[in-house]
C-alpha cells in the first residue's frame, strides 16, 4: 500500500483528508502534536492502515522519524488563522515558517518525490481584480506572511527530483471530526442555531470558499497526477467566490430547507477582518480537471443537524476555536 505522511492529520482538514486517503487505498501516517486534542483520530485505534505519531514539527528528530518509510508528504500542520497567529506570534513563526522549511528539507533529503504544502488564498489579502497565481501578494496578517515565506523557501529548494506542490486553499467549511467554529460558514450556522440570527459585519468583502470534501479531493488529484509537480494552485472554484453577506444568505437558505426556520441576516457596522479578495481557479480547473461538488447550503444543513441532534453538544467550547489553543474542554464535548 502507498503510505502518505499527513502532518497535522488530526486537524480540521487533516482528519477529513485522512478518511478520504484511506477510502482511496492509501495507508496514512499522521504526525501531530494534538494542540486541540486527539478525539479526531481515536476512530483509528487498531486500524492497521493508520499509524499515529505524537510529535512536533519543531523537533527535527520527530520530523525525520515520521518521514522515513513514506512515499509522499502532505504538510498541513500550522498555527492556523489570523486570530490564532496574533495570539501566539512566536509559535506561529516557529511552526509555520521555520519548521516548515525543516520539513521540506528533510523530505527532499529523504528522496520524497511528492511534497504538498497547504497554503492559503489569504496570501492575497486585499485585491480588486480576480487574482490568479501570478497576482501580487498582499498579506494582512502574520499568518499569511508566514505562509508566503514558507512557500518561497519550499520552492527555493525545488530541483529536478524534488518538485513540491503548493495548494493555496480558499476558506474551508463543513463538518470535521476536529470541528472548527471559527470559520465563516461554520460560525454563521452555529450563531443561527444558538441565537436565531446571523450577524454580518460589513458584508461586501469578497472571500473564496471551499468544502472540506472538495479540498481533500484536490490533494488526491495532486497525489495522483504528475502534471501538478512544481506548481502553485489556487484551490477552490470561481462559483464559490462570495461576498460575506451572500454567504450568510446561503447559510440561512440551508437552515430554512432543513428546519423551516427563517433566520434573519443582520448587517451592521464594518468588518474587523481586512481581507477582501476574489480568486481565479482556472489553473487547477484546466490542469488538474478540478471542480467542486459541495455547497455552502449543504454544509449548513449538515452542521445544523449535528447541533440539533446534540452530536455536537456545546459549539462554544474553546476546543473549536484555534485562537484559544486549548484542548482542556475536549473531554466534556
Ligand atoms: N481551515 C481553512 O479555512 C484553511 C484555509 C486555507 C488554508 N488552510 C491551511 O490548511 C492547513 C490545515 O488547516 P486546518 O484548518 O486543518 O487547521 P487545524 O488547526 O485544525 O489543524 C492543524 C493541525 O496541526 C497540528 N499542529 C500545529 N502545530 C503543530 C506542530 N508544531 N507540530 C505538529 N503538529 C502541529 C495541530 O495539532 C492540528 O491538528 C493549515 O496549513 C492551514 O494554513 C486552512
Amino acid at each position: 500500500m502507498k503510505k502518505v505522511l499527513v502532518i497535522g492529520g488530526a486537524g480540521y482538514l487533516g482528519s477529513v483528508l485522512t478518511g478520504r486517503l484511506l477510502e482511496k487505498g492509501y495507508s496514512v501516517r499522521i504526525l501531530d502534536n494534538f494542540i486541540y486534542g486527539r478525539k479526531s483520530v481515536e476512530r483509528y485505534a487498531g486500524d492497521k492502515r493508520v499509524e499515529i505519531i505524537e510529535g512536533d514539527i519543531r523537533n527535527v528528530e520527530n520530523v525525520n522519524t515520521s518521514i522515513s518509510g513514506t512515499g509522499s508528504v502532505i504538510l498541513l500542520a500550522a498555527v492556523v488563522g489570523d486570530p490564532a497567529s496574533k495570539a501566539r506570534p512566536e509559535q506561529t513563526v516557529e511552526t509555520n515558517f521555520l519548521a516548515a522549511q525543516v520539513v521540506a528539507s528533510s523530505a527532499k533529503l529523504a528522496g520524497i518525490s511528492k511534497f504538498i504544502y497547504a497554503s492559503t488564498c489569504s496570501v492575497y489579502g486585499v485585491g480588486k481584480e480576480i487574482l490568479d497565481e501570478d497576482a501580487p501578494l498582499n498579506p494582512v496578517s502574520l499568518y499569511a506572511k508566514t505562509k508566503i515565506s514558507s512557500e518561497e523557501s519550499i520552492m527555493g529548494i525545488a530541483d529536478n527530483n524534488f518538485k513540491p506542490v503548493i495548494l493555496r486553499m480558499s476558506t474551508l467549511y463543513g463538518i470535521s471530526p476536529r470541528m472548527r467554529f471559527d470559520l465563516v460558514v461554520n460560525t454563521m450556522t452555529m450563531t443561527a442555531f444558538a441565537e436565531g440570527r446571523i450577524n454580518v459585519f460589513g458584508g461586501n468583502q469578497w472571500r473564496p470558499l471551499l468544502s472540506l470534501d472538495d479540498a481533500s479531493e484536490a490533494y488526491i488529484k495532486v497525489l495522483e497526477t504528475e502534471q501538478s509537480e512544481g506548481s502553485v494552485y489556487n484551490t477552490g472554484s470561481e462559483k464559490q467566490n462570495f461576498i460575506i453577506s451572500d454567504v450568510a444568505k446561503q447559510v440561512s437558505k440551508g437552515i430554512k430547507d432543513v428546519s423551516g426556520k427563517k433566520i434573519p441576516v443582520i448587517i451592521e457596522g464594518d468588518s474587523v477582518d481586512a481581507r477582501d479578495y476574489r480568486v481565479s481557479f482556472k489553473k487547477i480547473q484546466n490542469e488538474l480537471n478540478f471542480s467542486v461538488k459541495h455547497s455552502i447550503t449543504d454544509a449548513a444543513i449538515e452542521i445544523w443537524r449535528k447541533l440539533e441532534s446534540k452530536e455536537i453538544k456545546d459549539p462554544k467550547q474553546k476546543v473549536y476555536y484555534n485562537h484559544y489553543f486549548d484542548s482542556s474542554e475536549e473531554l466534556i464535548g
